[in-house]
């Protein structure tokens, strides 16, 4: 790590990490304005299901924008979050032998969903694989309805096809994207706002 961020001393907020992005893409108005409109129409598309409304992110990147959407959804509902092994590799680890889009459960949720209508909030869904297995998971509970909010969406990769996005926040170009939840080695998910990362960083 400290061959890639700036000296720790000194500046310690998050405005420490501003000069490695190069361009911000959504500022913190723009995400919230548009998570206040994909709360609304939520709110609206679900008005009638009374308290049959779960919604759950898969963590860690969708905190911030779980928190903000779930906040802009006028209606009682329950939420949850579930986390999963992904099948990259983590810093510095192989890669696990396991195929593409098979993902372990870490922590399942502690909510049933049988008979209730399901809302599965991501942060950005990319290839579409993480989604392909967990949706195909919440299917064999069967829940009365199966629907994905993702704050972006990057369709250029999509390799699982027929998810059921019903809410998506941003196209995401074929960028690395950091900030409200979206990482870089863990750092940069408390940024209010999404940028560019430079690419010096990441292709070091
Ligand atoms: C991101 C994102 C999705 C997944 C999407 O998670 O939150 O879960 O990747 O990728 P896919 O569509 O290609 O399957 P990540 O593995 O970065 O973990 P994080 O949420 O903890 O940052």
């Amino acid at each position: 790590m400290s061959n890639v961020l700036p000296p720790p001393p000194g500046d310690l907020s998050y405005s420490a990490l501003s000069p490695l992005i190069s361009k911000v893409l959504y500022s913190k108005e723009n995400i919230a304005s548009r998570v206040s409109e994909l709360g609304r129409q939520i709110t609206a598309d679900y008005a009638g299901v009374g308290r049959d409304l779960v919604v759950f992110g898969i963590l860690k990147g969708v905190l911030p924008f779980q928190a903000d959407l779930t906040r802009a959804i006028d209606l009682p509902l329950q939420t949850d979050v579930m986390t999963i092994s992904g099948y990259r590799p983590e810093n510095g680890q192989a890669p696990e032998r396991r195929p593409p889009g098979v993902v372990r459960i870490t922590k399942d949720l502690d909510i049933p969903v049988s008979g209730r209508h399901v809302l599965i909030v991501e942060d950005m869904v990319d290839t579409g694989l993480t989604l392909n297995f967990i949706a195909r998971m919440i299917r064999q509970r069967q829940p009365a309805s199966l629907a994905i909010a993702t704050l972006f969406n990057r369709e250029a990769n999509r390799l699982a096809l027929n998810l059921p996005i019903r809410y998506s926040g941003f196209d995401a170009p074929d960028d690395f994207l950091v900030g409200y939840g979206l990482d870089y080695r863990e750092l940069f998910r408390n940024l209010p706002y999404v940028g560019i990362l430079k690419k010096e960083i990441y292709s070091l």
